[in-house]
């Protein structure tokens, strides 16, 4: 398997994306919420770009079925049905549910790599099922999102461990920089993993804006079975 490793989404290629098998990781805390939104029962997330357009797709007579989801600078979008936080989403908030969502970085990648062939989203939650969904690939995209342009450490001890996972599929020589690096910190803090996202810049950050907890939940490696991939556009269960 010869693997494209992103570290952020600004790096990534868009010609790169096209047709391509591509894993979206956005550990904190994108990827996370759609694995724990699709594990509790949500039909089906729609990623957005943008709060205006997200919002202009919930007419008020749908919000009993439809429900608004996301952040801004980690905070709750006024106004919407749910934040961005994945404990949030539990059964009985979005069993059967579509989910508009919209977030920083996490549904700009996803709508970045529209074109992609398929996508599957990973997060540590559920990084065991997503490197079994993924290992019959030759050819596969890391796209870790970052932060803005910004590198997200988190994001890499995930591509890290997902390489991990694939090896010896992976051929090791064809492994790029970043993605060595990425493989150097999986070994080096994997069995060390909630203190090393909650040691991040963004942990840190999540941390002093009260969602402390998130990052636990964020930091439990293979505890999701479920494996979200993008349909025409649409985040649905595998
Ligand atoms: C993002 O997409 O940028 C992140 O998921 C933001 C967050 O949840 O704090």
């Amino acid at each position: 398997m010869n693997i494209k490793f992103y570290a952020t989404l600004e790096q990534a290629e868009r010609n790169s994306l096209q047709n391509a098998t591509v894993v979206v990781i956005d550990v904190l805390r994108a990827s996370s919420t759609i694995v724990a939104a699709i594990e509790s029962g949500a039909e089906r997330i729609i990623p957005i770009a943008d709060v205006e357009t997200a919002s202009r797709l919930v007419r008020p007579a749908e919000r009993d079925k439809k429900l608004l989801a996301g952040e801004r600078k980690g905070l709750p979008v006024p106004g919407f049905d749910l934040s961005n936080s994945p404990r949030e989403f539990t059964p009985e908030r979005v069993r059967g549910k579509t989910i508009v969502m919209t977030t920083t970085n996490g549904t700009r990648a996803i709508t970045t790599a529209a074109k992609a062939g398929r996508i599957v989203v990973c997060s540590l939650t559920n990084l065991d099922a997503a490197a079994a969904a993924l290992r019959g690939e030759s050819d596969l995209v890391v796209l870790c999102c970052g932060a803005e342009g910004s590198i997200a450490a988190e994001d890499l001890l995930c591509g890290g461990m997902l390489v991990k996972s694939l090896e010896p599929a992976v051929a090791a020589e064809s492994l790029s920089d970043a993605a060595r690096v990425a493989r150097v910190i999986a070994e080096e803090f994997g069995s060390n993993v909630e203190a090393y996202v909650r040691s991040s810049d963004h942990g840190r950050k999540l941390a002093a804006l009260g969602f402390e907890e998130d990052i636990a939940y964020c930091s439990r490696v293979g505890a999701s079975s479920s494996v979200p991939v993008v349909r025409e556009g649409v985040i649905v269960p595998r």
